[in-house]
């Protein structure tokens, strides 16, 4: 099974993501935790140029590129094997951050992002994806103390300093999606404290995989 987390800067998917793959593998579910941009040896380097605060003058569309070659690399030399030895993939953002974040919020064309990502990836999508929502204001102010107390590193802050239009249109989009695909996503309420949410999620899951 494929499992993907998403949501706007400061929604606390990478803690949650720790606790879920805690509870898979108390369940005896083998179990690969990864993420994008930077799973791999190649997609760290991307994510350094990604993430960058000084790279405040990349094109759009090399930023789109730039997440599909770490995409395309993480698909073939983490996801497809993991899943093919019927492993547990759990990744801490996917397509779905494309399709929001270049699609939309840059204003790329979600078609353009679609096309590229069935052309490169035969349209690849996780089994499941939870949404962990909330307010830009307060995922931003959440995000930023990370950054000033060290446990996030300034360093990859670049999306952090984008205006709270961009991050108002990235959960606009998230939540659009969401309820496009109503089967496979599942929004959770992300301004609940980490624990109400970290048992939403395992009720889900248990549920799935019973
Ligand atoms: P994160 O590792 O803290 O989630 O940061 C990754 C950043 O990259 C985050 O601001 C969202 C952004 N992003 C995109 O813009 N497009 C993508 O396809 C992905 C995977 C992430």
């Amino acid at each position: 099974m494929f499992i993907s987390l998403e949501g706007i800067e400061g929604s606390g998917k990478t803690s949650q993501i720790k606790t879920i793959a805690d509870y898979l593998a108390a369940s005896g579910y083998e179990c690969v935790v990864t993420r994008e941009p930077g799973a791999t040896a190649i997609g760290r380097k991307i994510r350094s140029i990604l993430l960058d605060p000084a790279s405040e003058r990349m094109d759009s569309t090399t930023e789109l590129l730039l997440y599909m070659a770490d995409r395309v690399q993480h698909v073939r030399e983490i996801i497809v094997p993991a899943l093919s030895d019927g492993k547990m993939v759990l990744c801490d953002r996917f397509y779905d951050a494309t399709v929001v974040y270049q699609g939309i919020a840059r204003g790329i064309g979600i078609h353009t992002v679609y096309s590229l990502h069935k052309l490169l990836l035969d349209g690849i999508q996780p089994d499941i994806t939870f949404l962990l929502d909330l307010p830009p204001e307060e995922g931003l102010a959440r995000a930023w103390k990370q950054i000033e107390n060290g446990s996030r590193t300034g360093n990859e802050s670049r999306f952090e300093r984008e205006t709270l239009r961009f991050h108002e249109r990235v959960r606009a989009g998230y939540l659009k999606l969401a309820h496009e695909e109503p089967d496979r996503f599942r929004i959770i309420d992300a301004m609940k404290n980490p624990e109400t949410v970290q048992k939403a999620i395992i009720k889900i899951l248990a549920a799935l995989l019973d």
